[in-house]
Order: C-alpha cells, then structure tokens, then sequence
C-alpha cells in the first residue's frame, strides 16, 4: 500500500519544506505538479485535468474545479470561524477534519 499523503510531503522530492503549501514551489523533473495525489500508472485519475487544471506542457496558472472554486471562496470572504476551530478526526493517523468550520466575512470585491 502506498500513503499518498506522505509521499506527497516527501522532503528528499520537495525538498525540506515539504509540508508548506505552496503553489509556485520549484519541482525537479521526476515530481509532478500534484505529487501522486492523482495515483500513477495506467489507472491514473482521468479527471485529474478537471479536477487541478493541470495539463501537459500548460505554461499558465492551473484553472481546474478546485483552484476556481478556492478562488470563488476566498472572493466571497471565506475565513476560519475564529470561534469555533477545526478538530481532526481520532480515528485515523492521517491529518483529516471531522469539522472545518468557516465563515464569510464579505470583502469589498464579495458586495
Ligand atoms: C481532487 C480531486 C481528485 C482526486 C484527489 C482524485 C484522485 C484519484 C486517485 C488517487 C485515483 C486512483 C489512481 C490509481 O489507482 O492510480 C483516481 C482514479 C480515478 N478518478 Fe480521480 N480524483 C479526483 C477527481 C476526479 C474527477 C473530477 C473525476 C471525474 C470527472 C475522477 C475520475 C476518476 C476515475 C474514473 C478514476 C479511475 C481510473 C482508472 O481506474 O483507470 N477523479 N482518482
């Protein structure tokens, strides 16, 4: 079994600030933009295009799903509730969310 969530923050691929997001990060020629989010190999995640944006030889910033709707999101005034914090799940080792509470606190660009 492969932790795709571990080898996606290996140090020795994206170097030793591997757990830090962050988008503009210089990849050597063997990672991919999305790690092995995807998976790899003849059943790679068709929808990885869709999903990320992510195309072969693309030169432009990523205009998949998720950057639109993150984008959309941070417009609309998303924020963390400052109130209520997010707690991970207990039932797994992996860094998961049983809630993620947000807010929206409108910003000029959102009204
Ligand atoms: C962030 C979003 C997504 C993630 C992280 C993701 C991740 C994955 C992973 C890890 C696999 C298994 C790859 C492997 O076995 O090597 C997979 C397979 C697949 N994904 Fe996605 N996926 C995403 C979105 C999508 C979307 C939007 C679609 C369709 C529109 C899609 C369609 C598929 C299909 C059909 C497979 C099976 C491919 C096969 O077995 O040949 N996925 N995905």
């Amino acid at each position: 079994m492969l932790d795709l969530v571990a080898a996606n923050i290996d140090p020795e691929v994206f170097g030793s600030d591997a757990t830090r997001f962050d988008p503009h990060r210089e990849l050597s020629d063997s990672a991919r933009p999305a790690g092995v989010a995807f998976g790899g190999g003849p059943h790679m995640c068709i929808g990885r295009s869709m999903a990320a944006g992510f195309r072969a030889g693309a030169t432009d910033a990523p205009s998949g799903m998720l950057p639109q709707l993150l984008r959309g999101l941070v417009a609309a005034g998303v924020r963390l509730d400052p109130t209520n914090p997010p707690v991970l799940r207990q039932d797994t080792l992996r860094a998961n969310f049983d809630i993620f509470p947000i807010v929206f606190e409108p910003t000029a660009s959102s009204i």
